[in-house]
């Protein structure tokens, strides 16, 4: 009897002990795995709550744009009595080709300028795991001096990336710019590697859809992913996304490639303002267009469902200029617009942006594997003058050099704002941008007209790499 009582108690306290390593192990392995954190909810959406994304009030943003509406209505109308009037142009495509080549995409402000803080000095990175990661803000931090950029070479890429970019083609002698790295304050950025990024995006597609410097983002990604080696079993699928050449183009609207290898297809798609745009007369060669604000393109609703990322992005035809000259009617609830404050050119942006932004919103339940990402304004950095009264950017000494970014608001109030509160994730650039004022194209544009510089786009491999290292480490 006695025996026995004591044999179990003896099993009861392995029992015990057996019990209380478990536990352990559990808390252990609690704090350690990252698959048990997939119960805690995702860190994305809680940065995405209004408290935490954006902190501009709604008074704040409302001013910055209606000085950024009446800075452009002003610009816009100077730059529309310079602008030549188009030939009766059919689709997106061609208007963009028209307008690309003479160089008329440099038109009109649209940025605001970051808030930007000296470096305390102290270089430790506090670097966060990965749960924590997906929170982190990829827009704090710094450039520095890294001799493993570029990612791929200026002379070559040759298959992707245009010539109009390559500065190392021009007479541009300074690359200093070509060698500095993107290095967030609060986040740990994976090294981009092209073989990972197609593994990780195995049979998927991702889509760029937005302006021209969507387009530099997209040969900026086709030159990482192929280090600017010449591939030649990348197929050209264009076609499955009606990016065929028209009759009259001397462009298609967009391009679409794929890699046999994974399976993986990355395109751009031509849409410079995103919303819908639509001939209001098919038989007239010289009709005008509507533009429809608050309906997304075309493009946008017939293919979001190929795609797994979607990187949105607009700013720089938002300018009475591009509206003349393309003969774009502003509509809402397709009818003209009688609203003045939508009439005026910031307050037609932030309805398309904002009506871009709820409408993915409203689609991602469909697609839950869709990750949508709306990317902010690329910054300009015309000094003395605009883009075609003599503005130039001329340094060659980056003024990033000891500046950090260190603020939670994004400079680019709109498209923060327009996706506070839903799934849409921002990909905030805009300030880090702002500190690269060296590495545009600037004096050395090939396309634009001799004394005008491009103080828009950038030279390649340059700053819209960083754009994608930012958006490899949230996907
Ligand atoms: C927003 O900023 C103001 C002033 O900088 C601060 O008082 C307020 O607590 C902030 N709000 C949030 C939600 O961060
Ligand atoms: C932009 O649009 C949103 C949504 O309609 C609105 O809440 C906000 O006030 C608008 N901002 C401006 C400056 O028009
Ligand atoms: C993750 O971060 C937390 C808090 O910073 C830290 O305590 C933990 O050790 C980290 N885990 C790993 C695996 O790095
Ligand atoms: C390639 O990817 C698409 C989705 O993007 C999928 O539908 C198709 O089955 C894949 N093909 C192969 C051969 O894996």
């Amino acid at each position: 009897m006695e025996g026995g009582v004591f044999r179990l108690k003896g099993k009861e306290i392995s029992l015990i002990s057996i019990l209380v390593m478990s536990a352990t192990i559990l808390i252990w392995s609690w704090k350690k795995t990252p698959l048990l954190t997939a119960f805690v909810p995702p860190q994305t959406q809680l940065r995405l709550s209004p408290e935490t994304l954006s902190n501009v009030s709604e008074e704040e943003a409302t001013s910055k744009i209606n000085v950024e509406a009446r800075k452009n209505d002003d610009v816009a109308s100077a730059v529309s009595l310079t602008e030549v009037k188009g030939k009766g142009q059919q689709i997106e495509g061609e208007k963009y080709s028209n307008q690309e080549e003479h160089g008329k995409d440099l038109a009109a402000p649209t940025d605001s300028p970051p808030r930007i803080s000296s470096s305390s000095g102290h270089d430790t990175v506090n670097l966060k795991n990965h749960t924590e990661n997906k929170a982190c803000n990829y827009a704090k931090g710094k450039w520095v001096p890294d001799n493993n950029r570029p990612l791929y070479s200026g002379f070559g890429c040759k298959q992707w990336l245009s010539g109009m970019w390559a500065c190392r083609l021009t007479q541009r002698t300074d690359f200093a710019y070509e060698k500095l790295r993107w290095q967030p304050k609060e986040c740990r950025m994976e090294e981009f590697e092209g073989s990972k990024f197609l593994r990780r995006m195995q049979s998927k597609t991702l889509a760029f859809v937005g302006d021209s410097l969507g387009r530099q983002q997209f040969q900026s990604l086709m030159c990482m992913i192929t280090g600017g080696e010449e591939t030649h079993d990348v197929e050209d699928v264009g076609e499955e996304y009606g990016m065929v050449l028209v009759h009259g183009a001397t462009r298609p609207s967009g391009w679409a490639y794929r890699f046999p290898s994974t399976n993986t297809t990355i395109l751009y798609y031509w849409s410079a303002i995103l919303c819908d745009v639509e001939p209001l007369d098919r038989t007239n060669p010289d009709t005008d267009y509507a533009m429809h604000l608050d309906r997304p393109s075309a493009f946008l609703v017939q293919y979001l469902h190929k795609f797994d990322v979607l990187v949105l992005n607009t700013g720089h035809h938002w300018n009475r200029g591009k509206l003349n000259t393309n003969r774009w009617v502003m509509h809402v609830g397709g009818v003209p617009n009688t609203d003045r404050k939508i009439a005026m050119i910031g307050g037609a942006k932030n309805l398309t942006i904002y009506s871009i932004a709820s409408w993915v919103n409203s689609q991602l339940p469909k697609y839950p594997g869709l990750k949508a990402f709306f990317r902010t304004i690329s910054p300009r950095h015309f000094v003395g003058g605009d883009w075609n009264t003599g503005g130039s950017c001329d340094n060659t000494t980056p003024m990033s050099v000891g500046k950090e970014i260190s603020t939670d608001e994004s400079s680019d109030p709109v498209v923060a704002g327009a996706v506070q509160g839903t799934g849409v994730k921002l990909l905030d650039i805009t300030a880090v941008s702002q500190l690269r004022d060296e590495a545009h194209m600037s004096r050395f544009s090939i396309t634009a007209k001799p004394g005008v510089q491009d103080c828009l786009h950038w030279c390649l491999p340059g700053v819209p790499d960083a754009w994608n290292e930012i958006l490899f480490a949230q996907i």
